[in-house]
């Protein structure tokens, strides 16, 4: 999602997203978290400066010279100054903060004027287009859980489902904005070439991530034994390597 439409484009494709916009003006950029997408997009608009904030030190040394990195926590008042950004791009933070209004503000707040955000997310929310995903499966029960641990944890999952943050965004003072809904493939069921990579792409990160997006909420917020979050992921794997269901997920 972004509010305001630079003249290039913001969203050039889903894989670009990590980079995304053109810069409009200038000189200041503000990205959240993480490595690879802050220094691709530096090493892309070498005049720029790039500054990336997380609350974890997980970021390389190896950067462009014009990319930094902040410890910081985004959902506290921000250090930066009042109108110090042309752009400001957010990616795959659901679940992070308790108030969305709050950081939109701080968004707007240290935007220039007629400067951008660009939110990425995605929907807990796996289906299927042709009804290959019965209610009883366990991508059902995927979503049960993810809203459960939210609801405990007074965090929401449900950003961009039904354009929820579009209205946080206006909330916040943002002026045209614009929802893009990125339906993308889990597995490699398509038979179109790019969606199939993409498809895979989504089960290999589902595999790999999994224990690690679940384990501690689940044995934490929902108190679930060890044994019993390994039985579910057990389950959901088992649904990756179902050939007859056609998982489908929105950005
Ligand atoms: C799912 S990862 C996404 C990382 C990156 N944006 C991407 O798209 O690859 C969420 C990141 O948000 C960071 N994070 C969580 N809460 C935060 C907060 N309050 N302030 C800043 N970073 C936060 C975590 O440390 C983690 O690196």
């Amino acid at each position: 999602m972004w509010a305001q439409e630079p003249a290039s484009g913001p969203c050039r494709s889903p894989s670009q997203h990590r980079q995304t916009a053109k810069i409009i003006s200038g000189d200041g950029l503000l990205t959240d978290t993480f490595s690879t997408p802050n220094s691709d997009f530096a090493d892309e608009f070498p005049s720029s400066e790039v500054v990336g904030i997380d609350l974890a030190p997980t970021q390389p040394s190896w950067v462009p010279p014009n990319c930094r990195f902040e410890l910081d926590d985004a959902s506290r008042p921000w250090t930066f100054d009042d109108e110090s950004f042309d752009y400001i791009h957010i990616r795959w933070m659901m679940g992070c903060f308790e108030d969305w209004v709050r950081v939109y503000k701080e968004c707007f707040r240290c935007l220039k004027p007629g400067g951008w955000v660009e939110h990425i997310d995605c929907s807990t929310v796996i289906r299927s287009n042709n009804n290959t995903i019965p209610e009883d499966s366990i991508w059902t029960d995927w979503t049960r859980a993810f809203t459960e641990v939210a609801n405990k944890t007074g965090r929401t999952l449900r950003i961009i489902d039904d354009d929820i943050y579009a209205g946080w965004m206006k909330e916040a003072g943002f002026e045209d904005v614009h929802t893009k809904p990125i339906v993308t493939p889990i597995g490699s069921w398509p038979a179109e070439p790019r969606m199939k990579e993409i498809g895979q792409f989504n089960k290999l990160a589902a595999e790999m991530g999994l224990e690690g997006y679940v384990l501690y909420l689940m044995t934490t917020v929902l108190g679930w034994e060890y044994e019993e979050v390994q039985v579910w992921l057990a389950k959901v794997r088992q649904g990756l390597r179902n050939k007859s269901q056609q998982p489908l997920m929105t950005w």
